[in-house]
């Protein structure tokens, strides 16, 4: 079984489920998994896992249970993972997902599901505004003040728009969160592993939120 913390991230898109993962990560030196940085890492690469995702992606599809379970299997299977535990942010977004990673990580395994609640109207403005360093995946907020060329505060890399933040792929993925990923809320309730935070605030009243609960376990 993997050892050290180990926390989910659920939420809807732009519930700041990367923001917060970034600075969790750094707080107890966890690796922050994001099922979505590693597939966007594999369409830059031009892999052919890449070039089989790429257009589900940009359209804000869901990719297959099968591929992306593999993918979590293997990463989780790293050895600092083993050693320091993970933060997982975008995985599991079906059950389906969720009962590989209870096959994955052992029964029991996880310390908290935490689900960031912002209502549907408040992303839609935040992912338009959203722009992400390619390299470290750090998060930033366009303002009315265009910045070309945009490098990251962290680590100099290019500050970019995602490809699927165009209002079209935006509705597709909060539809299919009501649909595929609303219901592990229950999955996650009926085993006493689900801790709702609300995700409205700053990011730093929403950090304190978060760590106060996984202080507590
Ligand atoms: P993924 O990369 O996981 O994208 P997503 O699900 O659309 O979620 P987001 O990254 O948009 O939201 P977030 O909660 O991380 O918000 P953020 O912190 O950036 O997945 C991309 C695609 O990959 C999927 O559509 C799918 O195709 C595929 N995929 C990935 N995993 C999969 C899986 N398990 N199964 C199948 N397919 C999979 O915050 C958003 C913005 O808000 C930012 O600009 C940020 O600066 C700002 N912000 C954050 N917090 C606050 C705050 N407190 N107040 C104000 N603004 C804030
Ligand atoms: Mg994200």
């Amino acid at each position: 079984m993997t050892k050290g913390t180990r926390i989910v991230l659920l939420g809807r898109q732009g519930s700041g489920k990367g923001t917060q993962c970034v600075r969790l990560s750094r707080h107890y030196v966890v690796p922050h998994i994001s099922t979505g940085d590693m597939l966007r890492a594999a369409v830059r690469e031009d892999s052919p896992l890449g070039r089989s995702v790429a257009e589900v992606i940009g359209s804000g599809g869901l990719v297959s249970d099968d591929l992306i379970v593999e993918l979590v299997r293997e990463r989780l299977g790293k050895a600092d993972a083993r050693r320091r535990g993970f933060l997982l942010d975008g995985f599991p977004r079906t059950v389906a997902q969720a009962v590989a990673l209870d096959d994955i990580s052992g029964d029991g395994a996880l310390n908290a599901v935490i689900d960031l609640v912002v209502p549907r109207e408040m992303v839609l403005d935040r992912l338009s505004a959203r722009r992400v360093c390619r390299d470290c995946g750090a998060n930033y907020q366009a303002g009315p003040v265009v910045r070309s060329p945009w490098t990251c505060d962290t680590c100099g890399g290019d500050v970019v728009q995602r490809d699927d933040d165009t209002p079209e792929s935006i509705n597709r993925r909060l539809d299919l969160y009501e649909t595929q990923t609303a219901p592990l809320i229950e999955f996650y309730g009926a085993t006493n592993r689900l801790f709702p935070v609300d995700g409205v605030g700053t990011p730093d009243q929403v950090f304190e939120r978060i760590t106060s609960i996984i202080d507590a376990r």
